[in-house]
Formats: structure tokens, C-alpha cells, sequence
């Protein structure tokens, strides 16, 4: 009952009229921003917003699929009150865009400063680099208002757009198109904020990278490139990590053609095809983006192995095995490195299973799944998408482990095991695995693990489902902005999750300012124990509103060890090398 009669807050960030300018001078130029005043927990403070600054040439024309053009001079004073263009969007289910406020020319960053003034060069902010999530297909900067979590925590926070989609990942499969523009724009944004953040107060020194879902995974491909030293000191990869990757399978050709026809493009020769892919208006390309049945991309554009940025598959790159790999693991090291989770990820991951459910069975998610469905349906398809055949003995072992066998074919009991397979290939053990080859080659760095597991107040898609959806914790590290407030829909925020918020922007900030979440900011009342180190005893944080006992170690034991221990013993006993482990692909949003 204590929900009930908690006192509810109300949250909001004044829209005060912009009568109050700010100008700093850069590197690149005089840039103007505003004043603006947060409201959270009761307190109110100010900061200082610099909205769409651009940060690269506008990716138009003959730089249309090509590696972003950092900015060297902007028109002085430069006009940062305002957000620009979101890059084009392919639209996916709950992210549907406005196609009015996308066009290209979409390269900008925010930036949020703690008070009323620019401290410039007198205090060193740390700073936080947020990469929006959103499958590599959707979304931008401007849902995630970093003024609450720069102005309570007394720290820098920079968003930033990239690429998305065709315009961020199309590759020949060869040089010609070699992709991956989405990370170079994200690595370009690491090197203006290096070069102009201390003109803001910022320290160039104390960069962290940070983003969730597609944002998390591209964290984690930013710290395996070597180019990103000296620019980023620290990374957090919220529900996205280094060895979810579909690169393993490079299908980059055959979606090129695919794409390429789809949109009246295919010629013989491949450069033709080249220049009129680049010549076509922006919005004939999205119009070739077409969905399945099951409202799943047909042509799916992603990071890959370009030979360029990302030079290996990360599982080679863990096992350290030649000088290149050393070079990359050298770099990783260096960081510090937070990975975590959503308790129940794979419930929002499951979507396209729960449309195809209604599809062929008419059968809805919420009376649960047919044990046949689990079986016959999704454990073949992930066995297949992983290792590339349909191995039987896989497949039993999976069943065996996601199985309850005291009730095996109880249909809420299979639904919830679906939620943990998915879970857990997609993210989980992506997750635990980066982190055990953190804490191998670490020597300087530090290596946590949290699990997020709060059901939000604000949830309400699933009644039975426990814990964290995917994405559910985002508002929690922003501390409820303004700009969230639809998507997530939440009005007022009860006590319980301010307090939440409040331990989590701590933590994250922390973090950001010394390498360990637990200082230089005391936790006090907001947490009853410390964060430890992830470590040879592999602990870890459960953040929820239940604050009990929240540092837990060795999470779920018996799941992680089918799929780091036994799955490759069994892969050597038939005929593959244990290299050939699976390469992850990342399934869907968020
Ligand atoms: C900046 O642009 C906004 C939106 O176009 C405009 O309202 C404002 O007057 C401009 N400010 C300055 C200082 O030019
Ligand atoms: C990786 O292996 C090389 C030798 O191949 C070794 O010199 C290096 O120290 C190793 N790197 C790490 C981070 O363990
Ligand atoms: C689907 O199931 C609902 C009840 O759950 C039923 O009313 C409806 O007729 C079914 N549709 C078909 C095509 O069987
Ligand atoms: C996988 O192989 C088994 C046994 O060979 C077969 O019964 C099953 O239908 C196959 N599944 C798929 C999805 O091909
Ligand atoms: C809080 O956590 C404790 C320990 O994990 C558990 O026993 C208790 O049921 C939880 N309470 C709620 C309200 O979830």
C-alpha cells in the first residue's frame, strides 16, 4: 500500500522565455545558448543550453555515404537556441516519426552546463556523451533533455544525432561503400567536443561515452577503436554490448542489391548504382525501406566489420590473439566500464514473436505461450540465426535449461522463460562476456555491473511481466525530463522513483567524474551499500525501488554458464573450431 500513499511530485522543467543569452567563444567560433531553470525533488537550479550545434558538414550530395567532415569554423555568433533536423528515420512500432522534422543535413550536438554562465576554463566539468538508442534506424538527441542530469549532478552532458539507417550503414560489402558512417559521426562528435569543450568549462580529459540499446552497442564498438584514444576516458553501455554483433554474418552485398533495386537503382556495374543511390532525394530512399509481415525491416542496415573501424570481430578480439587485437584490447582496457541490463530486456526484444503469435495463432501474449511455439518456433530460429544450421542438440539444450520442469508446459511459465532466452542471448550474455574479458586484460581501469529491475509506475504494457522492460530505466537516468514525459507517459513521479532517479543520475555521474560510482558524491541515504567492483566474484547492482539488498553477485549462474561453458563445449565436440562461436545479432529497438 505504500504506493498509494506516497506523496506524489510533480517534475517539470520551466519553459521560461529565452531572455537570458549566453555566448561563449570557441574554437569554432562564438556560439550562443540560453538560460534555462530545472525543476527536480523540490530543488530548482539553472543551466545552460546550447541547442544544434553543428558538429560535421551536412552528409549531402557526394557526402552522402561517406565518413563524416568534422566542422572547423561556424557562422559567428553562432545561433544554439533551437533543435535542427532529426536524421532521416526508418519508423518502427512505438517510434513513429514526424517525417517533417528530418532531412539529412542532421550532424548537431546539445550541450548542458551546470548555472547560469559559462565557467570557461576556471571549472572542469566532467562530461557524458549520450548516443540515443533506437535499433540504428530510429531516433535523436532531442527526447533525452540532459538539463536535469547536468544540473543536479554538476556535470557537462552532450547529445548528439547520427546516421541512422540507410544514410548511417549502407556498404557495398567492399571499399567502394565500406559503411559505418553512424559510427564515424559519433567518433567525430568525440573529437569536437574534444577539441571545444573546455571553452564551455568542460574537461577534456574526463569524457564518458553513454547510450542505451543501439546507443549501448555503439558505445561498445567505440571502445574497441583505437582512434577514440584520448578522447573518451569511460563508457557505460546500457542494454547494448562489444559482442552483440551481426557482423559475424555480413550480409552487406546482398542487402545493397536488394535495396538498391527496391528503389530503382540496380545496375551492372556497381559504381553506377553507387551514383544514383547518391543522387536519389533523401525520401525516395526511406520509401524503399519496406517491412515485412510483421512490421520487421526487410533490408537491415547495421554496424559491420569494415576493416576500418571496427578491424575484427570482437569475439577474435577477446581472445587477443594477434597484434591488432592486442593493439584494440590495449585501448579497452584503458577505459573504465560500466555494462548493465534491464531485468526482462527481451520482453520488448519478442516482439516480432508475439505478432506472429496473433498472426498464425490468434493466440495474445498476455494468456501466455504454447509450449510447441517456444520449441518448434523461436528456439530453431535463434539456434539457426546464431550458428548458422539448425544443430538439434542445441536446440535440446536450450530447452532443457529454459525449461520449468516442475510445470512444463504451464503457457505463463514458457512466456516467461521466452522473455529470458531473448534476454539473455541478445544482451545478457553479450553483456557478462564483454565484461569478463574487461576484467582479464584489465590492469588501470574499472569493470561494474548493474541490473536494472524496477517495474516503472509508468509501465503498462505488459500486467506479467515482473521486472525492467528494455528502455524502461532511461527516464530514471535522466531524471524524468520534460521531453520524455509522452513517450514514457508520466505525469507526477512518486517519491520512491525520484529517490531511484536521484541514485542512479549519482551513480552514473560519479562515475563520470572519478572512474567509481560511489565518489567523489557520498550515496548516503540514497543507496544502504556501495557499488563493487564486477571482479573475479562477479558482483553486481540490482537497482529497483526495493533497496533491501541491492549488490547481488553471479547472475543468473545456471543461464550464463549454458552459453558461455557448455553450448562451445558441445560446438568442439561436433566440427567447428570454438571461433566460429556465435556473433550475436541484435534483433529489434530501443
Ligand atoms: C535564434 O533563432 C531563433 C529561432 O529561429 C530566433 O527566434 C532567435 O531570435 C535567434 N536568436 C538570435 C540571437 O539570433
Ligand atoms: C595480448 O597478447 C600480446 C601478445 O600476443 C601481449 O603482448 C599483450 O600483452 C596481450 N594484451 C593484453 C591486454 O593482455
Ligand atoms: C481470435 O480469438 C478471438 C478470441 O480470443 C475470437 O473472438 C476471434 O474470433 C478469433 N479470430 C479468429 C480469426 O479465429
Ligand atoms: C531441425 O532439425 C530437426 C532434426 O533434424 C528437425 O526435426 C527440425 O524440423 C529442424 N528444424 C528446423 C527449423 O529446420
Ligand atoms: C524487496 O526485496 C526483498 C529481498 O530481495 C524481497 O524479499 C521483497 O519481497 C521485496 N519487496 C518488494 C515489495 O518487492
Amino acid at each position: 500500500m505504500a504506493h498509494l500513499t506516497s506523496i506524489l511530485i510533480s517534475i517539470f522543467v520551466c519553459q521560461i522565455a529565452k531572455s537570458q543569452y549566453v555566448s561563449v567563444s570557441t574554437p569554432v567560433g562564438a556560439i550562443t545558448g540560453y538560460v534555462d531553470v530545472v525543476k527536480f525533488d523540490g530543488v530548482s537550479k539553472t543551466v545552460t543550453k546550447f541547442i544544434g550545434i553543428q558538429y560535421a558538414e551536412a552528409p549531402v550530395g557526394q557526402l552522402r555515404f561517406t565518413k563524416p567532415v568534422l566542422k572547423k569554423a561556424l557562422p559567428s555568433p553562432y545561433n544554439a537556441t533551437y533543435p535542427r533536423h532529426q536524421c532521416p528515420q526508418d519508423s518502427v512500432a512505438g517510434f513513429e516519426m514526424d517525417l517533417s522534422t528530418v532531412a539529412e543535413d542532421c550532424l548537431y550536438l546539445n550541450v548542458y552546463i551546470p548555472g547560469d554562465r559559462v565557467h570557461s576554463n576556471s571549472r572542469n566539468f566532467a562530461v557524458m556523451i549520450w548516443i540515443h538508442g533506437g535499433g540504428f534506424v530510429t531516433g535523436s538527441q532531442d527526447m533525452y533533455d540532459g538539463s536535469v542530469l547536468s544540473a543536479i549532478n554538476n556535470v557537462i552532458v552532450v547529445t548528439l544525432n547520427y546516421r541512422l539507417t540507410v544514410f548511417g550503414f549502407l556498404s557495398t560489402g567492399d571499399n567502394e561503400l565500406s559503411g559505418n558512417y553512424g559510427l564515424w559521426d559519433q567518433h567525430t562528435a568525440f573529437r569536437w567536443v574534444h577539441e571545444n569543450i573546455a571553452a564551455f568549462g568542460g574537461d577534456p580529459k574526463r569524457v564518458t561515452m553513454f547510450g542505451e540499446s543501439a546507443g549501448g552497442f555503439s558505445v561498445s564498438y567505440q571502445a574497441l577503436y583505437p582512434g577514440n584514444s584520448g578522447l573518451v576516458k569511460r563508457g557505460i553501455a546500457q542494454s547494448g554490448s562489444t559482442d552483440n554483433i551481426r557482423v559475424g554474418i555480413d550480409e552487406s552485398k546482398h542487402i545493397f542489391q536488394g535495396f538498391s533495386k527496391a528503389v530503382g537503382c540496380a545496375f551492372p556495374e556497381q559504381s553506377s548504382t553507387v551514383r544514383c543511390l547518391r543522387s536519389k532525394p533523401f525520401k525516395e530512399l526511406l520509401s524503399g525501406l519496406q517491412k515485412n509481415a510483421f512490421n520487421m525491416p526487410v533490408f537491415d542496415f547495421r554496424p559491420r566489420v569494415d576493416g576500418d573501424f571496427l578491424q575484427e570481430y570482437p569475439s577474435n578480439i577477446f581472445r587477443n590473439q594477434t597484434d591488432l587485437s592486442a593493439k584494440v584490447l590495449k585501448f579497452f582496457s584503458t577505459l573504465d566500464f560500466i555494462s548493465g541490463i534491464c531485468s526482462h530486456d527481451g520482453a520488448t526484444i519478442l516482439m516480432q514473436y508475439v505478432n506472429e503469435m496473433k498472426y498464425y495463432l490468434n493466440r495474445s501474449i498476455n494468456d501466455g505461450m504454447p509450449r510447441t511455439f517456444f520449441t518448434e518456433r523461436i528456439v530453431p530460429e535463434i539456434v539457426d540465426y546464431l550458428f548458422k544450421e539448425n544443430v538439434t542438440v542445441f536446440a535440446e539444450a536450450i530447452n532443457h535449461e529454459y525449461t520449468d520442469w516442475s510445470d512444463p508446459y504451464d503457457p505463463a511459465k514458457i512466456r516467461s522463460s521466452a522473455v529470458d532466452l531473448v534476454t539473455d542471448y541478445a544482451i545478457l550474455v553479450p553483456a557478462v562476456k564483454t565484461l569478463n574479458s574487461h576484467i582479464v586484460f584489465n590492469t588501470e581501469s574499472n569493470t561494474f555491473l548493474y541490473q536494472f529491475s524496477e517495474k516503472p509506475f509508468f509501465y503498462q504494457q505488459y500486467t506479467w511481466l515482473p521486472g525492467a522492460a528494455h528502455a524502461v530505466e532511461l527516464p530514471y537516468v535522466f531524471g524524468f525530463p520534460e521531453s520524455m514525459k509522452i513517450l514514457f507517459g508520466y505525469e507526477s513521479v512518486p517519491t520512491k522513483d525520484i529517490k531511484l532517479s536521484k541514485l542512479t543520475m549519482r551513480l552514473w555521474t560519479n562515475f563520470a567524474k572519478s572512474g567509481n560510482p560511489n565518489s567523489p558524491t557520498e550515496l548516503n541515504n540514497l543507496s544502504p551499500i556501495s557499488w563493487p567492483k564486477y571482479g573475479e566474484n562477479k558482483m553486481y547492482l540490482d537497482l529497483s525501488t526495493n533497496i533491501t539488498s541491492p549488490v547481488k553477485r553471479n547472475i543468473a549462474p545456471s543461464r550464463i554458464s549454458l552459453w558461455l561453458e557448455v553450448l562451445p563445449e558441445i560446438l568442439k565436440t561436433i566440427h567447428k573450431p570454438a571461433s566460429e562461436l556465435p556473433h550475436v545479432p541484435v534483433i529489434v529497438v530501443g
